[in-house]
């Protein structure tokens, strides 16, 4: 790998368990984490603490501009995330997050304004950055590029486990239309639309276990480290 600090990034479209194998290699390689979708989602549930509309492109802008968070780990290694001081994490897993991410981020404006936040992460021994355009716009220069992706329904089947493990039900079909819809949304936009690198490996995680995702990701590495 170059002199750079190295980057790693892992796009691919929602419940593709590119957040896992994002933090699982991060950890492996003792490598810092950006989870890009986090912010989109953080803006948007800034957004309605400050009565903004997720259709105002210059309001959102100026909020990105300024959005105070703080990423860090409970006692436990658990994720934990900050707005203006006050823990979030909860809040910003649901899907209403998910949905407010999915429409703030189809601005350009609001795009540009995260830019320099998201490079901020970009610090020694290297990142593992998980969105979905780490490869094409914020990281074109990164290492390794992996697009992980999987079927709609394996997607919306893991998604479905994901929240009834929390206590949340909610119907296997209307995830499964909230995924689809949300798909369109990601790769129909005229702006950084969601689609592999050139130079991205495009890997299928449907049927396959997270260590098997994790060790095709690693080897990857080593490749690239050898
Ligand atoms: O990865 P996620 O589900 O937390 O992302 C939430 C939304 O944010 C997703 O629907 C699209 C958007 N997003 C984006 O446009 N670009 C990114 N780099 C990350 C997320």
């Amino acid at each position: 790998m170059s002199k750079v600090v190295p980057v790693i990034a892992i796009d691919g479209p929602s419940g593709s368990g590119k957040g896992t194998i994002a933090h699982r290699v991060a950890a492996s390689l003792g490598w810092h984490l950006l989870d890009s979708g986090a912010l989109y989602r953080l803006l948007a549930l800034a957004a309605g603490r400050h009565g903004i509309a997720l259709d105002d492109a210059a309001e959102l802008a100026e909020l990105a501009a300024r959005l105070d968070v703080r990423f860090d780990s409970d006692a436990n290694g658990g994720d934990r995330v900050w707005l203006d001081g006050e823990p979030v994490s909860g809040e910003l897993r649901t899907e209403e997050a998910g949905k407010g991410a999915s429409t703030v981020a189809a601005l350009q404006p609001v795009r540009d304004a995260l830019l320099g936040l998201q490079r901020g992460f970009r610090k020694p021994p290297g990142l593992v950055a998980d969105g979905r355009d780490m490869g094409t716009h914020v990281f074109p220069d990164a290492a390794l590029k992996v697009f992980l992706t999987a079927s709609a329904g394996e997607r919306a089947r893991r998604r479905h486990k994901q929240l009834n493990d929390k206590g949340i039900d909610v119907s296997l079909a209307a995830l499964s239309r909230d995924i689809e819809d949300r798909d369109r949304r990601d790769s129909e936009r005229s702006v950084a639309p969601l689609r592999p690198a050139e130079d991205a490996r495009i890997l299928d995680s449907s049927g396959k276990s997270i260590e098997a995702v994790l060790n095709t990701v690693l080897n990857w590495v080593k490749e690239l480290q050898g």
